[in-house]
């Protein structure tokens, strides 16, 4: 910090040529983020931002430095060659450098064509020539690693560390069951493998449950984890077995040559008896490297391990000798990336989005940002308790995921980056789109409109489900149709409907005549209908069929059910808490109410539902229906045994009473015969009913 001080004090004196107090500001923000970041990444094992984020700053440091090298100090963390062993962990020289390799930025095929041709032409291959063979294998997202061998059994194990001198991790590597201690067949004296130890997708899940069962930090990502374990100091917590490790290479190789490809290599690192990835191909030319570059990201998230791109390699190693090297990095190699799957952004305002169902859902309005391939720009809350958990302010920064064609989610805030002025969300408790009271509904913990059949934003789910068979039963009445209608601004409400004229539903897409006439039929009939139907159809939430008949059976008519109290509501077979405050919440809505009654005056109406009856050979006794019956259909026949108090079940148990068995019944009557379940057919039933 002295030194940018004392620069300060210097530009003051030259104010002309130097950066401004801004500028240098600046400089101290970025190296505190970095230096930060460094030390959670390389120290504490647990980063708080994406490795694009760390970049993006980085670059923008550098960029800086470079237009004011005054400003480039030693203890910038731009001057600093990779990270320094951890001090707790012995160090070991390489025998042959661990380079890394040139990162192609271009994400689409233009990436595999840009490396092929800088291959082409270091090799002199003119357009003519044949195509270069390349090695394509996947790049896996983990830490890279040197195992040595000396006659065939493992001596040590390095971190790359900054590429010429690694940490020493033999004792954890020795724990890692994937990677064998003493080689398979004939091998070399001297052998040196590369690869990448990771940790599996499912581990990492399993790790981070445990963690949080233990109310402990979690993992923010496989690689991370991998990188915990591995640096352990203790190797007894990782000797659980959740490391893995896939070979990629070789490093220091004493005697006969092992082959003359990089395919040939890998092949025989397999036959050693070490994990190689079989996504691995022998490809000629560009398109065919960019084809398996595709291939990869189709395959990725199936994958039981991360990767972040593919790696292509010049097959020939004779070739691979007469490429060389251009600053450190192979010319006979690079990493062909995915776009990263995590960004950070600032979520500017939240918003709150009505489903078809009427739940609330708050969604994150984006400062824009590119992330797994596009920019996005909203991303879901899911709910208010996930609001909660992230603890997350309007205004934060926050890291977003987008991971295949995931729906962007994010993942979590960084606190450190929380701005002076920030809001916390609060869940509106009343609807925005139509006005009416919301309700938290504690067993999902969901926040839901309660303006069922008047809100907008669930129009069509509530029309679709009033006219369906077990409600009204318009006939014909289905998405499409409902759709059309709504699209022609000709119904708002299930009350409209009532008031529809043919001549405006034969102005729909797809109507003529007579199809317009049958609909209006359809419409009229289902004027007549019953209570129970009537309560199901108004599409309450959690009021399915069997509650909507046994509110009827209980009440008896649509007034009394309005003006039930919570304790009344709680009388009713099977209704609890959770369906009585649905109920209770449903009728507070005025604007229910509206509708309910322009349906009542459009001449919606039922008869008075009969009391049920108690004194007959069926009341309280349970069937099962299978089968085809001869005359009744399914809904009739239990309909009819409802009416005298019968219950009417899905399945077959020991407490059945009665199967009616029609024709093709199937395991259910198998099921019935081998508990002694007594089986009749339709005229049983009838008979039992007394409507012979
Ligand atoms: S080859 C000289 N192959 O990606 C070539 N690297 O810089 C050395 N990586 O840190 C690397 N999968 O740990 C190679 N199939 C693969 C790889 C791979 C992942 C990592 C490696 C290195 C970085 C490349």
């Amino acid at each position: 910090m002295s030194n940018i001080e004392n620069m300060t004090m210097d530009l003051f004196a030259e104010p002309v040529t130097g950066p401004s107090v801004d500028v240098i500001e600046q400089v101290r923000n970025y190296r505190d983020l970095l230096n930060l970041w460094n030390y959670e990444y390389y120290v504490l094992d647990t980063p708080s931002v994406p490795d694009a984020e760390y970049d993006r700053v980085f670059q923008a440091l550098v960029a800086i430095e470079n237009e004011f090298p005054q400003l480039k100090t030693p203890d910038s963390p731009t001057q600093r060659v990779g990270g320094e062993a951890r001090s707790d962990l012995e160090k070991i020289t390489h025998a042959v450098p661990m380079l890394s390799i040139h990162t192609e930025t271009d994400f689409s095929r233009g990436g595999a064509q840009a490396f092929d041709e800088r291959v082409r032409k270091a090799m002199g291959w003119t357009e003519s020539m044949s195509a270069v063979q390349y090695c394509a294998e996947l790049k896996f997202d983990g830490l890279a690693i040197n195992l040595r061998y000396v006659d065939g059994v493992l001596v040590s194990a390095a971190t790359r560390g900054d590429g010429l001198v690694g940490e020493d991790v033999t004792a954890n590597v020795r724990t890692i069951r994937s990677i064998p201690l003493r080689l398979q067949g004939v091998y070399p004296p001297v052998l040196e493998v590369r690869g990448e130890v990771i940790m599996h997708k499912k581990d990492f899940e399993r790790i981070n449950e445990e963690q949080r069962a233990k109310d402990l930090k979690t993992f923010v990502n496989p690689r991370n984890a991998a990188a915990g374990f591995l640096r352990q100091l203790d190797p007894k917590v990782t000797a659980k077995r959740r490391l893995s490790f896939y070979a990629y290479g070789v490093g220091e190789v004493e005697g006969e040559a092992l082959a003359t490809t990089h395919a040939g290599i890998l092949d025989r690192l397999q036959g050693l008896g070490f994990p190689v990835a079989k996504e691995r191909r022998v490809v000629d030319g560009w398109e065919a490297l960019a084809d398996f570059h595709e291939w990869g990201a189709e395959i990725r998230e199936t994958l039981p391990f991360e990767i972040d791109g593919v790696v292509y390699k010049v097959n020939s190693l004779a070739e691979q000798a007469s490429l060389g090297f251009i600053s450190r990095e192979p010319r006979w190699a690079c990493a062909h990336k995915y776009p990263p799957q995590e960004a950070v952004t600032v979520v500017e305002a939240i918003d709150i989005q009505v489903g078809r169902t009427g739940k609330l859902t708050p969604v994150a309005r984006l400062r824009p940002v590119f992330v797994g391939g596009v920019t996005i720009a909203n991303a879901t809350l899911h709910n208010e308790d996930f609001i909660g958990e992230l603890g997350l302010m309007i205004g934060d920064s926050v890291v977003v995921r987008r991971a295949g064609d995931v729906i962007p989610e994010v993942v979590r805030v960084l606190p450190e980056r929380r701005p002076e002025h920030v809001e916390a969300f609060v869940m509106p408790d009343v609807c925005p789109v139509c006005g009416s009271e919301t309700f938290r509904d504690e067993e999902d913990k969901d926040t839901r409109c309660t303006g069922g059949l008047f809100c907008p934003a669930q129009r069509k789910q509530a029309l679709v489900h009033f006219a369906s068979r077990l409600a009204l039963n318009i006939d014909g009445m289905g998405e499409k149709v409902v759709d059309a209608l709504l699209n022609a601004d000709l119904v708002k409400t299930p009350a409209d409907l009532y008031q529809l004229l043919p001549l405006e539903i034969m102005s729909l897409e797809r109507f003529g005549e007579k199809s317009a006439m049958n609909l209006i039929e359809a419409i009229e009939k289902s004027r007549q209908t019953t209570l129970n139907r009537f309560i199901y159809a108004l599409g309450i939430r959690h009021v399915g069929e069997s509650t909507a008949r046994d509110l009827a059976m209980h009440f008896r008519s649509i007034d009394a059910i309005q003006k039930a109290t919570i304790e009344e509501l709680l009388m009713v077979r099977d209704v609890g808490e959770v369906i009585a405050e649905s109920i209770r919440h449903f009728f507070d809505q005025a604007h229910n109410l509206e509708v309910i009654d322009s349906l009542i005056a459009s001449g919606v109406a039922w008869p008075e539902p009969e009391a049920i009856a108690t004194d007959n050979e069926v009341a309280g006794k349970t069937f099962v229906l299978t089968g085809t019956l001869p005359t009744l259909s399914r809904e009739e026949a239990k309909a009819m045994l409802l009416a005298k108090g019968a219950k009417v079940a899905g399945s077959v148990s020991k407490k059945t009473n009665y199967v009616v068995a029609g024709e093709a019944a199937g395991s259910k009557l198998e099921k019935a015969q081998s508990l002694g379940v007594q089986v009749i057919d339709e005229q049983a039933m009838k008979k039992l009913l007394g409507v012979d």
